[in-house]
This record gives C-alpha cells, structure tokens and sequence, in this order.
C-alpha cells in the first residue's frame, strides 16, 4: 500500500491540491482512495463534528484525535494508493505544546502499523503575509481553526520539527505554499513519481 499524506495550516492549499491529485488520478485511471481527519468513515464523521466544536483541554485532544485515528485505521482495507487529508503530523502540530506532550505524540504515533505511515507527505508552509492575504479574501474559519489561528508560530515550529524526525521510512517534503497552484501541483506530481508511487 502507498500512503500520502497531506498537512498545512489553514489557507494553506491543502484541500486545493487534494482535488487536483484527485482529478490527475482518475484522469489517469490510477485506483487510489482518499480520506481525511478527524473523521474519515461515517461513524468518525460525527466524532469530527463533536471533536471540533469541542472545548477539550490539550491532553484530551490528542487521546480523542489518536483514539478516531485508530479506528479509522482499523476500518481501511489494503488500498493501492491512500491519501489522508491530515495524519498525525496535525496532532504534533497543534497539539504538542510541552516535552510531556511531544513524547506522547511520538509514542502513539509508534503504536500505528507500518504499512500506514506514509511513503511521502507532502507539507504546506505557508507564511504569515500570505496566510492573511487568503484568510481576508476568503473570510471566516471554523471554530477549530479560530482557536489555532493566534498560534500559527508555535503550530509552524512544530511542523518544521516534525520535518526533521525520521518516521520509519517516510519521505517528509515542504512545499512553499505562496506558489501558484498549477505549480504545486506540478511538484506534487513529479514527488509521487520521483519516489515511485505511481509509474
Ligand atoms: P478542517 O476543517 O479539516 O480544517 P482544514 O481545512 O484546515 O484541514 O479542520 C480540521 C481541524 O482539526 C484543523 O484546525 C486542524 C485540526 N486537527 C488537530 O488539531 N489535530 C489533529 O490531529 C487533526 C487530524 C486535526
């Protein structure tokens, strides 16, 4: 199985380039399955909606996001190509704030079977000019993303350390998200191809 995954911060192009590997996919008659977090299967879809409405503290978070990724794990059959649409890299990213923290992240993303760790996730970064730029031209956020919002230093410092640990044999790649679309969308493409996920 060939995983990828996809993080960013808010306004970053996320969900943008996951339509667009979508679209090349199927163009291209490549058999791939995507999903997403927190939720990914009916039953973790109304989990997300409680999950991010919530007001949990810190600790209960990551038991709660940790928890709906197991299970969603559990349900997700051999597939030739997955695509998740955030992974644990966003639990180390917006939750890790202490050593105490960062530890348990790490030892729970031990505990996933390896045949999920992605072989390449594809990293968004975005930086503060650009973000406010999109977050004026497209308006409000969910309450989740709200919360988060006045912590885009700290949540951009843990992905860039998430960036430099070795999770078993990933590749981790950072995108500059100022890019055009069309451009990212290029690298994103001749990523999957460099590290052989497709031919
Ligand atoms: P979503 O609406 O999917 O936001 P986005 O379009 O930015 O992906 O909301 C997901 C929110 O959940 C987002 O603010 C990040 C947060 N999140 C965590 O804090 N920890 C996690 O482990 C995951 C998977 C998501």
């Amino acid at each position: 199985m060939n995983v990828i995954s996809f993080e960013g911060f808010e306004y970053s192009g996320k969900s943008t380039q996951i339509n667009l590997l979508k679209k090349y996919f199927k163009k291209n008659n490549i058999k791939c399955s995507f999903t997403r977090e927190p939720g990914g299967n009916k039953d973790l879809e109304k989990i997300r909606k409680i999950i991010l409405k919530s007001n949990f503290d810190n600790l209960s978070l990551i038991l709660f996001f940790f928890a709906s990724r197991f299970s969603l794990l559990s349900s997700i059959k051999p597939k030739n190509i997955l695509v998740f649409d955030r992974f644990f890299d966003s639990t180390y990213a917006y939750q890790k704030y202490t050593l105490k923290d960062k530890n348990l992240i790490l030892e729970l993303i031990e505990q996933i079977d390896k045949k999920f760790i992605p072989k390449l996730t594809f990293y968004f970064k975005i930086d503060k000019k650009t973000l406010l730029k999109r977050k004026k031209q497209r308006g409000i956020s969910n309450k989740f993303d709200k919360k988060y919002m006045g912590e885009f230093n700290r949540i951009q410092k843990n992905y860039n350390e998430m960036s430099k640990i070795k999770i078993y044999k990933r590749n981790f790649i950072t995108i500059d998200a100022s890019k055009t679309k069309e451009d990212i969308h290029q690298e994103v493409i001749k990523n999957i191809i460099k590290w052989k996920l497709i031919k």
